[in-house]
């Protein structure tokens, strides 16, 4: 039986995760009403995934007999400025959820819940691998600027993203 700190921690963390697939919806709309269909597509997927996070989660915590406690989810913006402040806005939201891993990780090791523990290790790893992923895409957005050709490249790049 999980404990009601850990609980409420791994709570949370759900709506976080929720909060981000939200996050991740609007700068999709966002950028599609921008006409960057590829960049929209990858939001998109990217909030897929966020609710493949949350529900991960919310099956562990069944799994040790916890309660689920769903939450309110904040209403995210509708205005996101150009696509690169998109994804830098983007790249800051993973650092923040790394940071959140982080701290639920900690915890568990705190509290001597193995069985969370290791389930944590699977979103720490796949923290490195969103802020690699986002990074990157930064970086090529800082590097092409958004007035020539190249940013219309990346977005076709961004539209091949597979679907989860
Ligand atoms: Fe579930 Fe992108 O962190």
């Amino acid at each position: 039986m999980i404990s009601l700190t850990m609980q409420n921690a791994l709570n949370a963390q759900i709506n976080a995760e929720q909060a981000s697939a939200q996050l991740y919806l609007a700068m999709s709309a966002h950028c599609d009403g921008k006409s960057f269909k590829g960049f929209a597509h990858w939001l998109k997927v990217q909030a897929s995934e966020e609710t493949m996070h949350a529900n991960k989660l919310i099956d562990f915590l069944l799994d040790r007999g916890g309660k689920l406690e769903l939450r309110a989810i904040p209403a995210p913006p509708t205005e996101f400025g150009s696509i690169t402040q998109v994804l830098e806005a983007t790249l800051a939201h993973e650092k923040g959820i790394t940071a959140k891993i982080n701290a639920l990780f900690e915890l568990a090791r705190s509290e001597k819940d193995y069985a969370s523990e290791i389930a944590l290790q699977w979103y720490v790893a796949e923290q490195v691998e969103e802020e690699a992923n986002v990074g990157q895409i930064v970086d090529h957005l800082r590097a092409v600027g958004e007035q020539g050709g190249g940013i219309w490249y990346l977005d076709s790049k961004m539209g091949k993203r597979a679907l989860v």
